[in-house]
């Protein structure tokens, strides 16, 4: 979308007048690393195509008014001199939250207009939540005047994520949005938030997104669940070592040791995390190296890890990581993201995207009567400011 139309379209929403800006952040596959994050894991994200943008100019009176290309109709008014709650419409939640950070941390804060477009869905696993939360906070800054240091924006938006939108969710989607880096995935340590990116050679992969299009719902209650069996699980273990303070500082050899002490839930939860870290850490090796296949092949224990162990995937997900590792020029195929539902993110030779795309597609269709979402995305730069 061009910034000419981004703007025709605020202008059709909020009237003529004052200074635009437009701010855009992006959503985020995982491409390893899953459930790793709040168990001060690793991770491997990149930040992709799909985007929103935030048109916006500053107010005068101290009010906030947000609209959402996505929702039409519906307006979220605050005020930036009251106290914000959560509150309606629920999409106003992302906003709400990260500006009601700022005012406590004491930014000094500007009222603004803002049009919110979406080429990403909302709710489909690919972080739009976080995106939401990025872009509210570099729009509120850009027009303030202000800066932040990366780690403290994206862990505003993670408190944000976790007080207004009640997801104890980890800090991965944030920080890959806020500090995505275009063609490379980021392979980030959780626990001290250092990171490297290793570079995806366009010319030898593709990284390909399938959507289920299967509701996912993560303050279902499930990935609290997810996070106290870890929690139990580290207790145990630090029972034994005082020095473990988290899944990441389990041993293979310390996890099978344990496993008597643990119900089997627990130890199966643990068992992922221990096995998802040492695969990041492998995987992020193995592109480096381009040994392609075995990367692919790390992908999928991954996603039997989520499946059997971690109990996080559904059938209709399951179907397609099935289907694409037997279709032509794939190399690994898995769940991304938090689960139940949403993407799964592919690894395909550059050649063979097309055909992929379509026999997904049509293998989809016919087996769950669903039109899934396929499409191809390069690595995108995080969050920033276009004008
Ligand atoms: C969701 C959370 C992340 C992470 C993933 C699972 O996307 O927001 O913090 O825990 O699930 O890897």
């Amino acid at each position: 979308m061009t910034l000419a139309k981004l703007k025709t379209e605020f202008t059709r929403e909020f009237g003529s007048g004052g200074r635009l800006h437009v701010i855009r952040a992006p959503g985020r596959v995982n491409l390893i690393g899953e459930h790793t994050d709040y168990n001060e894991g690793f991770v491997f994200p990149m930040a992709i195509e799909p985007q929103i943008f935030f048109v916006c100019r500053p107010r005068t009176d101290g009010k906030v008014v947000v609209k959402s290309s996505l929702f039409p109709g519906s307006t979220a008014e605050m005020s930036l001199s009251g106290r914000i709650t959560k509150g309606e419409p629920k999409w106003s939640n992302y906003v709400r939250g990260p500006i009601a950070l700022l005012l406590a941390k004491g930014v000094p804060l500007v009222g603004m207009d803002c049009l919110i477009i979406n080429t990403l869905p909302m709710g489909g696993g690919l972080s739009s939540s976080a995106a939401m939360e990025v872009g509210t906070v570099r729009a509120m800054l850009t027009l303030a005047g202000e800066s932040m240091d990366e780690s403290a924006l994206a862990q505003l938006c993670q408190k944000a994520e976790h007080d207004f939108a009640d997801v104890p969710c980890g800090i991965m989607d944030q920080t890959i949005v806020v500090s995505g880096k275009a063609d490379h995935a980021m392979l980030l340590d959780c626990r001290d938030l250092s990171r490297r990116f290793v570079p995806l050679d366009k010319d030898e992969l593709t990284v390909v997104v399938t959507n289920s299009m299967v509701k996912h719902e993560l303050s279902g209650g499930e990935y609290a669940e997810r996070r106290q069996q870890c929690e139990e699980a580290v207790r145990y273990f630090g029972k034994t070592d005082p020095a473990i303070r988290a899944l990441r500082d389990v041993t293979r050899e310390q996890l099978e040791t344990g496993r008597t002490g643990l119900s089997d839930v627990v130890f199966r939860r643990a068992r992922h995390v221990v096995g998802e870290n040492e695969r990041c850490l492998k995987f992020a090796e193995c592109l480096t190296s381009r040994r392609y296949e075995q990367a692919g092949q790390l992908m999928l224990q991954s996603h039997e890890s989520l499946r059997d162990d971690y109990e996080v995937s559904v059938p209709e997900i399951d179907f397609l990581v099935q289907t694409a590792m037997n279709l032509k020029g794939v190399y690994g195929s898995r769940m991304t993201g938090g689960g139940f539902g949403g993407c799964t993110v592919s690894l395909v030779q550059p050649r063979f995207v097309e055909s992929f795309v379509q026999e997904i597609r049509q293998a989809y269709q016919s087996r769950f009567r669903i039109e899934a979402v396929v499409f191809a995305t390069h690595a995108t730069d995080g969050a920033g400011v276009l004008e």
